[in-house]
């Protein structure tokens, strides 16, 4: 059974920047009543007396989604997270209401020129609301000028915009919302997961130091920016001295990830203790390296990633990764739909709604793997 996790956060904070490579990444980064356009009145035609009635009810909440047209833009099908998130996503505005037929889904594939023309598509076919995973985030300032033009109200999800941008759509007061989770508690999870083995387990070649190489997703992500720096920071607060070996950049994909781990090995061997991968399908190529290699996880050297996709909790379950993180993709498209029909139905919504992400080990995978599958 499907669950939602957890609930709401509510926060506006977020500004990052990064120094890519070791040393390595710095970052530090209403419900108002509904449209009160209710204008029927005694002496006006009945077609108007009509129109304004279905305003009414609209303005009420009754809107009938089954007509109601969703664009929804993914930065790129082919990435394992998002191809979770995305069906999810559109399994859930059905159940909702939304007819099938009603809901396009464009795949940026990883293009900000094409997705922006996608965008400029669902404006001129007149969707009612928009459902936007920006190809970069950095773009953000453009796409929400585009659409709140249009007058339609949009959603972002997963990348999240800066906090400038964040705070224009509070200042202005645009029916445009983030729908989230804050990527520096996925990166405390992680260190936390190898602080919690003790030093004596990690510090295989005996320097007295967590030993560690870091493949990192899309640096203008802030998932990227915030996993890297916060997985480290989470070593250091549990009080043990860190050596960065290597920190390289994966684009959040399982081929180059499995490159990337084997350049490392080939590079630093033994040395290495701990991979950091920013998400599981990096880490899921980290393992294959690791395994070619003949390191085994656990006895020789420690991986994590996030995301918890359903072969990264098998591996848990197995013993071939450390831990990972769940990346909540029900809770997460669940929100952003709900904030979606809110929009649809003349309300609002807050303009940051988060979730939290919860910490995969040994101990509670199984419960995490019946939860997904
Ligand atoms: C996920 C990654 C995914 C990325 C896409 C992150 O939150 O952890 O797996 O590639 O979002 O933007």
């Amino acid at each position: 059974m499907k669950k939602k996790l957890v609930g709401v956060i509510l926060s506006l904070t977020m500004v990052a920047s990064m120094l890519a490579g070791c040393g390595g990444a710095a970052a530090d980064t209403a419900a108002d009543t509904a449209a009160t356009d209710t204008a029927a009145t005694e002496e006006a035609a009945p077609a108007e007396a009509a129109d304004a009635a279905e305003a009414t009810a609209e303005a009420a909440g009754d809107a009938d989604l089954a007509d109601k047209k969703v664009g929804v833009c993914i930065y790129q099908f082919s990435d394992n997270f998002m191809t979770l998130f995305r069906t999810e996503l559109e399994n859930y505005l059905v159940a909702q209401g939304f007819s099938k037929d009603n809901i396009t889904i464009a795949d940026g594939a990883n293009d900000q020129a094409t997705q922006t023309n996608q965008i400029q598509n669902f404006i001129a076919d007149g969707v009612d609301v928009l459902i936007i995973n920006p190809v970069n985030s950095s773009s953000a300032n453009t796409i929400t000028d585009m659409v709140v033009d249009a007058g339609i109200p949009l959603v972002y999800i997963n990348r999240e915009p800066d906090a400038d941008e964040e705070q224009r759509w509070a200042d202005n007061n645009w029916n445009v919302c983030y729908v989230g989770c804050d990527a520096r508690q996925s990166g405390t999870m992680q260190g936390q997961i190898i602080a919690d083995l003790g030093i004596d387990k990690i510090d295989f070649n005996g320097n007295g130091k967590v030993d560690y190489i870091m493949i990192e997703g899309d640096p203008e992500n802030v998932d990227a920016q915030y996993r890297t720096e916060f997985s480290v920071k989470a070593l250091e607060d549990a009080g043990l001295e860190v050596n960065c070996l290597d920190d390289q950049v994966g684009m959040w994909d399982q081929a180059k990830g499995n490159e990337l781990v084997a350049n490392s090995l080939a590079s630093y061997g033994d040395d290495i203790e701990v991979v950091f991968c920013n998400n599981d399908a990096m880490a899921l190529g980290a393992l294959q390296a690791i395994q070619s290699a003949g390191r085994t996880v656990g006895t020789d050297i420690y991986l994590v990633g996030v995301d918890a996709l359903t072969e990264a909790l098998e591996d848990v379950i197995a013993g071939t990764m450390t831990g990972t993180v769940f990346n909540d993709h029900f809770s997460q498209s669940h929100s952003a739909a709900d904030a979606a029909i809110a929009y649809v139905k003349g309300g609002t919504n807050e303009h940051y709604i988060g979730c939290d992400y919860v910490k995969v080990t040994a101990s509670n995978v199984q419960e995490i793997l019946d939860m997904v599958k």
